[in-house]
C-alpha cells in the first residue's frame, strides 16, 4: 500500500489551486498515447474513460434538460432499476422560454444543475435549443420556440445556473435538427443568411455569453457532413469563429467516421452502434470511431499526434472544471426550494390565449358541478418524450391539483379517450372502449356547470416525442370531435390544451377560453390551478406562433423537399422566414402571434420614444415608453421590442425581435420602460462578404405585446 508522504508535493494537475490551463497541461505530458485516445470515448452508455492511473476521473453524463434523468445501465437504454434517482421534474423548456423571465431561467439552471450534481454527473445534457421551425417536430417541447433571440436570453442564464455547479451543460444539438424525421441522416441545406440569424445565434449566445463547458452535435448532417464531426460547424464556426474552449460530444451515435471523427472539431465520442455496420455489438466499445481505428493512425503516422492532443486538452479542461474541481458546491437533491422553483416557472410560462367575457379565473366556490375532461388531467406526462424523461419523486396531475383547489366533491372527471401506453419508438393501441370513454364525457359535461377539457399532446410516439414527428396538425385520439361534441351540451368549455407544440383549432370561435400549458412537470397540478382559479395571474407569452393550419406556415409552404426532406436532402425553402417573420412578410394572420399571452389585467402601453433621431452603428438606443396595469390584479407583461428596415438593400422579415422584458405592476400601477438596443443588433448577416451590416438608412423601432400586437413606433436614422 503506497501512503504518500505528508510533505509529497501534489502533482500540478492534482492541486486545485494551480491555473486550469496548467493543471491541463502537467496531466496531458504524464498521459501516454493511449490514455489520451481512451479520454475520447464512451466506457459505457453515459460515460466516457478517464485515466485510472492519474486518478484522472471518468465523465458521468445524464440526460436531460428538464430533470435529471433516472440512471441508466451500463450498456444498454434501459433503467438500471436504482431505488434513489428520482428527481424533481421541471417544466419544459418550452415552457421556460414562455415565461419570457431570463432570470427564472437562472433559478431553474441553479436547481437542475444541484440536482446533476447532487447525483454526481459532469454534463447535463441541455439545453435543446434547435429553432422551432414546424409544429410537427417532436421535440419541439424541449427546446425554446421560433425566434433566436428569445432562445438565446433563455439559455444563457440557465446554462449559468447549471454550471456554478460545477456541472457541464451541453448545449444541444448543434446544429440544424429541427425534426425527428429522418433525423439520423438527413442533409439539411439552408442559406448562410438563415444560418447565421436564425439557427445559429442561441448556440453563439451559449459559448460566447454562458461559456458552455461542452456542446452535442446533431445527428443530421449539414451541406453534406455529419455535424458531430462537421468542418464548418464544429472547426470554422465553433472553435475558431466562437473560440469554443469546451468539449465537442456527438449525440448518441452521431460518429460515423474515424478520419472525420478526427479531424472535423469531435472531442468525444458517445453511444456510437460499435462497428458501425451492425447495432450495438457487446462492449464493442473499442471499435468506436475513436477508440483503436483512431489509435491505430495516430501510431503509423497518419494523423499527428497534435490531433489527440487537442481533443484531450479540451476532455482535461472539463474534467478540471467539473469533477476534479475540488470547489464545486455539493448541490441539493428534490428539496422544497426545487419544487418551488419547478412551480414559478409553470406558472410564469402558462399561457392564457384566450378569455372572453373574463370566464377566467374561475374563482373556487363559484361552481358546485364542474366536469374535468381529458386523458391529460391525469395521464403521467414526466415518462416518455424520449431521452428527456424523467422518474419523478412526485407529481400533482392536473386533476388533483383541480380536486384540491375546487373541492373533489365539486369534480367529476372523465377520460374522454384514451392514447394508450408512452412506449419509445412505437405506437400501441389504446386497450380502453372509446365510444364508452367518448359517451360518458359527454354526459358529464351536459350536467356540469363549467368544463375544464384537459387535452393536448402527450410524450406518445409520433406526438411530443423523440424519434419521430407528429403525423397531423390537429388534435389526436379523437379529441376535435369530442371538443365539438361537449361544446353542443356546454358552451361553458375552457380548453386547457397540455402540448409543446401549436395545434389545429377549428372550434376555436366557440371556445370562450384557452389556455396553453405545457408539460409543467412535478407541480403541473398546482400550477395549472393556481392560473385557472386566480391565484396566479397568467403572464406567459407564446414561444412560437400558432398557425390556423398547417400550410399556412413557412417550412409546410414550398413542398415535401422544405419538410421533411426527400429522406436524402432537405432545403430550409423559407430561408429567414421563420415563424411570425414568415406570417408578418407573407401576411398570413396566424390564430395566435409569437409572443401572445393574455392577463387577468390589462396593460396599457404609452408612445415609444428614442433618447435621439439619428444613431451611428456603434451607439446605444435607450428606448422608453410608460405600462400601466389597469386592471384590478397585480401582474406582469412581457413587453417586446421589435425593429424594421423598410428599405433595406436585401430581402429582411418584415420586423425582428431585438428585446424583451418582463415588467411587474401592481394593480393600477405605472412603470417607465426603459429598454436599449445597440444598433449593432439591428444588422442583417451579409453573405456576400460574410460579416454583419448595419446599412444606413430608416429604422422602425416598436413596442408590442406580441408579434401581432404593435402598440407604437418611432423612426429613427442610422448613419
Ligand atoms: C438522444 C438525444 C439526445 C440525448 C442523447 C442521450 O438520442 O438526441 O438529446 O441527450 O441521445 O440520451
Amino acid at each position: 500500500m503506497i501512503i504518500m508522504p505528508l510533505n509529497a508535493t501534489k502533482p500540478v494537475y492534482q492541486d486545485n489551486s494551480q491555473p486550469i490551463e496548467k493543471r491541463v497541461e502537467d496531466a496531458l505530458q504524464r498521459m501516454t498515447l493511449e490514455e489520451k485516445v481512451k479520454l475520447c470515448t464512451a466506457q459505457s452508455k453515459f460515460s466516457s474513460h478517464g485515466v485510472p492511473r492519474l486518478g484522472i476521473p471518468e465523465v458521468w453524463m445524464s440526460d436531460g434538460p428538464h430533470g435529471v434523468r433516472a440512471e441508466i445501465e451500463w450498456n444498454s437504454w434501459s433503467h438500471a432499476r436504482w431505488t434513489n434517482d428520482s428527481s424533481t421534474a421541471f417544466p419544459a423548456l418550452t415552457c421556460l422560454a414562455a415565461t419570457f423571465n431570463p432570470s427564472l431561467a437562472h433559478d431553474y439552471g441553479v436547481a437542475v444543475g444541484e440536482e446533476a450534481r447532487y447525483r454526481r454527473k459532469d454534463i447535463l445534457l441541455g439545453p435543446g435549443v434547435n429553432i422551432y421551425r414546424t409544429p410537427l417536430n417532436g421535440r419541439n417541447f424541449e427546446y425554446m420556440g421560433e425566434d433566436p433571440l428569445l432562445a438565446s436570453r433563455m439559455a444563457v442564464p440557465y446554462i449559468q445556473g447549471v454550471q456554478q455547479n460545477g456541472v457541464a451543460a451541453c448545449v444541444k444539438h448543434f446544429a440544424l435538427n429541427n425534426q425527428e424525421e429522418w433525423r439520423g441522416h438527413i442533409n439539411v441545406n439552408v442559406s448562410d443568411r438563415a444560418l447565421y440569424e436564425i439557427y445559429l445565434p442561441a448556440f453563439k449566445a451559449s459559448v460566447e455569453d454562458a461559456k458552455v463547458w461542452s456542446v452535442m452535435g446533431a445527428y443530421n448532417q449539414f451541406r453534406g457532413q455529419h455535424c458531430c464531426h462537421n468542418d464548418l460547424l464544429l472547426n470554422k464556426i465553433l472553435k475558431q469563429d466562437w473560440k469554443f474552449d469546451g468539449v465537442v460530444v456527438t449525440d448518441w451515435g452521431g460518429a460515423h467516421d474515424t478520419r472525420q471523427a478526427a479531424l472535423n472539431g469531435l472531442d468525444i465520442e458517445m453511444g456510437s452502434y460499435t462497428n458501425g455496420l451492425t447495432s450495438e455489438a457487446e462492449f464493442g466499445y473499442n471499435d468506436y470511431f475513436l477508440a483503436d481505428p483512431f489509435l491505430a493512425l495516430l501510431r503509423k503516422g497518419e494523423l499527428p499526434v497534435s490531433v489527440v492532443d487537442e481533443k484531450a486538452r479540451r476532455i482535461l479542461r472539463l474534467i478540471f472544471r467539473t469533477a476534479m474541481n475540488a470547489e464545486r458546491p455539493f448541490g441539493r437533491y428534490v428539496c422544497a426550494d426545487h419544487s418551488a422553483t419547478a412551480l414559478r416557472v409553470a406558472e410564469e410560462g402558462i399561457v392564457l390565449l384566450k378569455n372572453r367575457h373574463n370566464l377566467l379565473p374561475v374563482q373556487p366556490g363559484k361552481y358546485k358541478r364542474i366536469a374535468v375532461i381529458g386523458e391529460n388531467a391525469t395521464k403521467n406526462l414526466t415518462e416518455g418524450g424520449g431521452s428527456s424523461e424523467l422518474k419523478v419523486k412526485y407529481q400533482v396531475s392536473p386533476l388533483e391539483g383541480l380536486q384540491k383547489t375546487y373541492g373533489a366533491e365539486s369534480i367529476v372527471h372523465a377520460m374522454g379517450y384514451s392514447s394508450g401506453p408512452s412506449v419509445y419508438g412505437r405506437v400501441e393501441e389504446p386497450a380502453e372502449d372509446q365510444q364508452k370513454l367518448f359517451d360518458e364525457a359527454i354526459e358529464v359535461a351536459r350536467n356540469a356547470e363549467i368544463v375544464f377539457f384537459v387535452g393536448g399532446l402527450n410524450k406518445n410516439h409520433y406526438q411530443d416525442c423523440e424519434g419521430g414527428d407528429r403525423q397531423q396538425f390537429g388534435l389526436p385520439f379523437n379529441q376535435e370531435k369530442l371538443i365539438s361534441e361537449i361544446l353542443k351540451v356546454n358552451k361553458n368549455l375552457v380548453l386547457v390544451l397540455v402540448s409543446g407544440n401549436a395545434v389545429a383549432m377549428p372550434w376555436e370561435k366557440e371556445l370562450p377560453a384557452i389556455v396553453q400549458t405545457w408539460y409543467l412537470g412535478s407541480e403541473s397540478g398546482n400550477a395549472i390551478a393556481n392560473v385557472l382559479s386566480g391565484k396566479v395571474n397568467p403572464s406567459g407569452k407564446l414561444p412560437f406562433s400558432f398557425p390556423v393550419k398547417l400550410t399556412d406556415n413557412a417550412a409546410h409552404s414550398f413542398g415535401a423537399l422544405s419538410y421533411p426532406g426527400d429522406s436524402i436532402n432537405q432545403h430550409y425553402k423559407e430561408d429567414i422566414l421563420v415563424g411570425y417573420r414568415w406570417h408578418d412578410t407573407k401576411k398570413i394572420k396566424p390564430l395566435f402571434a409569437f409572443g401572445h399571452g393574455l392577463s387577468y389585467s390589462k396593460y396599457e402601453y404609452g408612445k415609444i420614444t428614442t433618447d435621439k433621431k439619428s444613431y451611428t452603428k456603434e451607439e446605444v438606443i435607450k428606448l422608453t415608453f410608460t405600462l400601466k396595469n389597469t386592471g384590478s390584479v397585480d401582474g406582469a407583461e412581457a413587453v417586446q421590442i421589435y425593429s424594421s428596415q423598410p428599405r433595406a438593400s436585401v430581402l429582411r422579415p418584415q420586423k425582428e425581435l431585438k428585446a424583451f422584458e418582463k415588467i411587474q405592476l401592481k394593480a393600477g400601477e405605472t412603470k417607465t420602460v426603459e429598454i436599449a438596443v445597440n444598433v449593432k443588433d439591428l444588422a442583417f448577416y451579409n453573405d456576400k462578404t460574410q460579416s454583419w451590416d448595419v446599412e444606413a438608412g430608416e429604422f422602425i423601432i416598436s413596442n408590442a405585446a406580441s408579434a401581432g400586437d404593435v402598440k407604437s413606433s418611432v423612426k429613427i436614422l442610422i448613419r
